[in-house]
């Protein structure tokens, strides 16, 4: 379970987080919605420890993710935390196939399970040709594809994604959104995503709209 609790963050004198909490069960399906500014990637990233909160506790099955040691974060994020950033942050020097295996493998050779899944996640989302390609080949959609497969590629229990579908056509859209659903249901993975799209939204059992900072709204679907 990941639990938030009265978080505030502001950079400079903006106040963008301003006292958030939740609580995300495991294997939830939670989509954060809100308008352009409202704090939602701040807070993802609040989340998953890339970001320090002002005040307020994240924890992590009840462990405070602030007070984790380099190590320790190092292992949270290998063992368990798949994340898609809003900017995908592919590694410009490797092509996608390396770029895909790179949380799984960190570094060292992938075994053939890992290439055997990243390669059927790939022909999936329709990149396998892609594969020896650099992400300043990709189109932006393709890109995103690899980013989230980046993500699922070592079966972490949680997946955070940041506007997952933001560069994608309506077809694929709905073909990652049936990928994350039946990764959802069949291997129990916790699902935390930011979208504009209600459409989108609307895969998970719960949404929760951010204004200004706050929790305007919980929807149970
Ligand atoms: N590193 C930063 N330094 C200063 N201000 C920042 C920084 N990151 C975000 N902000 C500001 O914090 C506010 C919230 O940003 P955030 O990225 O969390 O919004 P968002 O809800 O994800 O928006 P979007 O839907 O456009 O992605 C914005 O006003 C933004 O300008
Ligand atoms: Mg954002």
């Amino acid at each position: 379970m990941i639990e938030v609790l009265n978080i505030e963050k502001s950079y400079g004198n903006e106040k963008v987080l301003k006292g958030v909490s939740l609580k995300i069960l495991d294997g939830e399906f939670v989509s954060i919605m809100g308008k352009s500014g409202s704090g939602k990637s701040t807070l993802l990233n609040i989340l998953a420890g890339f970001l320090t909160a002002d005040s307020g506790e994240v924890l992590w099955d009840g462990e405070e993710i602030s007070s984790f040691s380099g190590d320790k974060m190092a292992s949270l994020r290998s063992s368990k935390m798949g994340f898609v950033f809003q900017s995908f942050k592919l590694i410009p020097t490797l092509n996608v196939k390396d770029n895909l295996l790179l949380t799984a493998t960190l570094g060292k050779k992938a075994n053939a399970k890992t290439l055997a899944y990243v390669e059927e996640l790939a022909e999936r989302l329709g990149i396998s040709d892609m594969l020896k390609k650099f992400p300043d080949e990709l189109s932006g959609g393709q890109c995103q594809r690899c980013a989230i497969i980046r993500a699922l590629a070592y079966k972490p229990s949680v997946i955070i994604l940041d506007e997952p579908t933001g560069a994608l056509d309506s077809v694929m859209e709905s073909t990652v959104m049936d990928l994350l659903t039946e990764i959802n249901k069949a291997l129990e993975t916790t699902v935390i995503q930011v979208t504009h799209s209600k459409r989108v939204a609307e895969y998970g059992s719960r949404i929760i709209t951010l204004k200004d900072g706050e929790i305007q709204d919980e929807a149970v679907l």
